[in-house]
């Protein structure tokens, strides 16, 4: 029977550009849509952007502009990615939308009248300076235990204690610098602890529809003692907020993540307007699954409040949640002190084929929440050796004879054991697709192709084409050559989507099913001219990846740049609750001011220091650079610094100048740049080196 699905992707906050971690997870949703498509079920597959919330708020109005013209902005700029990549959403919204507001409300009130919402006063470090309350994200001070200056309202990342905001010493508000003062206001809360809730979800759980590692997680919650008791849920924030207003709550919002996991069905509600799909109809039918694919630093919400908020709004609970780990690189989590990360657009940029990715990062997929590591010379391997060494190959060394010598028409396959046995493999691949388990599917694919070649090595088609008397032989090897070569590209459609459509134009067949591999091409059927399908991998496209050009324009490094630090927004946590804010935790995002105005706390994360230049040497090969050697009192940094046009080296050395000390190493052309030296520049030519006032000493601070 066909399958009814409503798939989702995690809504990714409004703020900032995609990183490789949201293009993974949408590769491998986007894989297991295509796979279910491919099988003929029915599949809606909808995103949007997650828009509401403070630091959305606070980094609109650090701009100048209103949070609508920020997620306006970043909305603007998904299409190229999802595009880029292939990755076909049926619909992208977002939560800042008429369908949000209803649906919210009306979940907001059902929750109500089923007894499980509650008002109590909550009592809050204020910002009187901003006239707003502040999330502890936006509080430091000393900290109570060691007294290290500058901690989070949370932890110590010094002496790593955890205590409570209102427990620091001499706090301050991030956003203002101001002397934070506690204030009370009545706050609403979800009942989560309810019997009811906790009785729903035990058996939501058990129903294997989770991986284990989540649900063992999730009942651990659930099943929580003492002070790790399973808490209700603050649900309002106090104005200003950028939010959905509560119902009869004068300037009470809710708290995005209420209204976050809502998302999914207003996107999936506007798609259905579009489209003249019953919305609630689709919902309500037995026969519909709802399957949510996430990261997994939120499973908390995605196991506990947002199920309960909707089996007691009467609304269809999720019948799955798929997790999955996080993706670093070289074995780096992603991180914006170190700057490593992988930026998607430059991927696309600098010409690499998206199809590539896919398949590497399928390749690397099971249906386990582990974290996946991008190794460049893993993926230079795995896309050159299996995907164009051994499966494009079977078709670049057969299809010309059918063309040149056959007219472009094939002969009706034997079939041959080796066709036979490519075609056996449907199954298992088909399995392996369904359990999301795409690394074995790709293997299994893989060793089917090996199959392939050693025919092709076996009969040796170039041999035959030498003697006459061979010709129909060399005809039925080819044709089963690449009647095997269309099996093996049915398996491997979900993950390469325009791949196949190619291969389908030069086979001139109509789009590929999945029951396609139940038969074979037949004969007489004329293909179409074999152009090269997929070119390999050069191993200076990932030096082009990682490496940001010396000779870039100004536009284009802030660009590169910007792009990392969206990646860098995220970490790799093990899988955790949501109760440890911290900027730089996703989730928890900082804003972090592009234009005119910043918060204190931005300019504070420039760590600014007095150097000396005790060496400046020219750099071979290099028109704008100069290499110095740096002393920062502690330590000694190389820098190249595009100051060549301006200063002769041997009058650098022994000069005081100021360095961007915490700036995240460079890999340049000539080497490892460690930081950033300042100079002054404007429209006419001419650089102008800062310098420090006699006095100052090498490792001063610069503030
Ligand atoms: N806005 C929330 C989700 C709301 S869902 C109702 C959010 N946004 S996010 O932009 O921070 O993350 C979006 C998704 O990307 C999440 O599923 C998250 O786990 C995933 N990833 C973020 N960093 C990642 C990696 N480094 N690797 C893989 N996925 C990662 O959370
Ligand atoms: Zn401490």
């Amino acid at each position: 029977m066909k399958r009814k699905l409503f798939v989702t992707t995690a809504l990714p906050y409004a703020n900032g550009s995609f990183h490789i971690g949201h293009i993974m997870e949408y590769i491998q949703a986007d894989i297991w849509v295509r796979f279910q498509r491919m099988q003929g079920n029915e599949v809606h597959f909808v995103c949007a952007d997650d828009a509401h919330g403070a630091p959305i708020m606070l980094k609109a109005e650090a701009e100048g502009i209103t949070p609508q013209q920020l997620v306006a902005r970043i909305g603007a700029e998904r299409k190229q990615y999802l595009d880029g990549f292939h990755i076909g959403f049926d619909n992208w919204h977002s939560t800042d939308s008429p369908e949000n507001t209803e649906l919210s409300q009306d979940i907001y009130r059902k929750l109500k009248a089923a007894g499980l919402i509650y008002t109590k006063p909550v009592e809050q470090f204020y910002d009187p300076v901003k006239g707003m309350f502040l999330a502890d994200r936006y509080i430091k001070g000393e900290c109570p235990k060691c007294g290290a200056k500058d901690q989070y309202g949370d932890a110590c990342e010094v002496c790593s204690s955890v205590y409570a905001p209102t427990d620091l010493v001499n706090p301050y508000s991030t956003l203002s610098g101001a002397k934070p003062v506690l204030k009370t206001s009545e706050h609403y809360f979800f009942r989560l602890s309810d019997a009811r809730c906790v009785e729903f979800l035990r058996e939501w759980m058990g129903d294997e529809r989770l991986q284990s590692q989540v649900a063992n997680k999730a009942k651990e919650w659930l099943d929580g003692e003492g002070d790790k008791a399973l808490g209700d849920w603050d649900i309002s924030r106090d104005a200003p907020y950028f939010g959905i207003p509560i119902p009869d709550a004068p300037d009470k919002y809710f708290y995005v993540w209420l209204d976050a996991p809502i998302g999914y069905l207003a996107s999936f509600k506007n798609y259905c307007a579009k489209k003249g799909i019953d919305f609630a109809g689709f919902l309500a039918d037995p026969n519909t699954e709802q399957i949510h694919f996430i990261g997994k630093d939120i499973i908390y919400f995605h196991t506990l409040f947002w199920p309960a908020m909707l089996k007691f709004a009467g609304y269809k609970v999720p019948d799955n949640v798929y997790v999955h780990g996080f993706i670093t690189v070289s074995g780096e989590k992603m991180s914006k002190s170190r700057g490593t990360g992988i930026s998607p657009l430059r991927y696309l940029e600098i010409g690499m084929n998206p199809e590539w990715l896919r398949y590497y990062i399928a390749a690397k997929l099971n249906s386990n929440v582990e974290d996946l590591d991008f190794n460049p010379d893993d993926f230079i391997a795995r896309v050159n050796s299996d995907l164009v060494g051994k499966y494009i190959n079977i078709a670049s060394r057969c299809a010309g004879f059918i063309g040149k010598r056959f007219g472009g028409r094939l002969r009706a396959p034997a079939p041959t054991a080796e066709l036979r046995e490519i075609q056996l493999r449907a199954g298992l691949v088909r399995e392996y697709y369904e359990a999301r388990e795409y690394g074995k599917a790709l293997r299994e694919v893989m060793l089917a192709a090996d199959v392939a070649n050693q025919y092709v090595d076996l009969q040796k088609p170039w041999e035959l084409a030498k003697h006459s008397t061979r010709a129909d032989y060399l005809h039925e090897v080819c044709s089963e050559a690449l009647n095997m070569f269309r099996l093996l590209t049915v398996y491997l459609k979900p993950v390469l989507p325009a791949l196949a459509a190619e291969v389908e134009r030069f086979l001139d067949i109509a789009p590929m099913q999945w029951a396609d591999a139940e038969s074979f091409l037949p004969a007489n059927h004329a293909i179409q001219e074999y152009r090269h399908l997929m070119t390999r991998v050069d191993e200076k496209q990932l030096d082009a990846l990682f490496e940001i050009p010396e000779s870039a324009p100004a536009k284009e490094r802030k660009k590169v740049s910007d792009t990392s630090k969206a990646g860098s927004q995220s970490h790799s946590p093990a899988i955790s609750a949501p109760s440890t804010p911290h900027p730089a935790s996703p989730g928890h995002q900082a804003p972090t001011a592009a234009a005119a105005t910043i918060l204190i706390d931005d300019f504070a994360k420039i760590d600014l220091r007095v150097a000396k230049i005790v060496k400046a040497e020219q750099v071979e090969g290099a028109d704008k650079l100069l290499k110095l050697t740096l002393d920062i009192g502690s330590e000694q940094r190389t820098v190249f610094a595009g100051i060549k046009s301006a200063y002769d080296p041997a009058t650098l050395e022994g000069r005081l100048t100021v360095m961007v000390a915490n700036l995240a190493p460079r890999k340049m052309k000539f080497g490892l740049s460690q930081g950033m030296i300042l100079a002054a520049s404007g429209e006419a030519p001419g650089i102008y080196l800062l310098a420090p006032d006699s006095g100052a000493q090498p490792g001063m601070k610069v503030k």
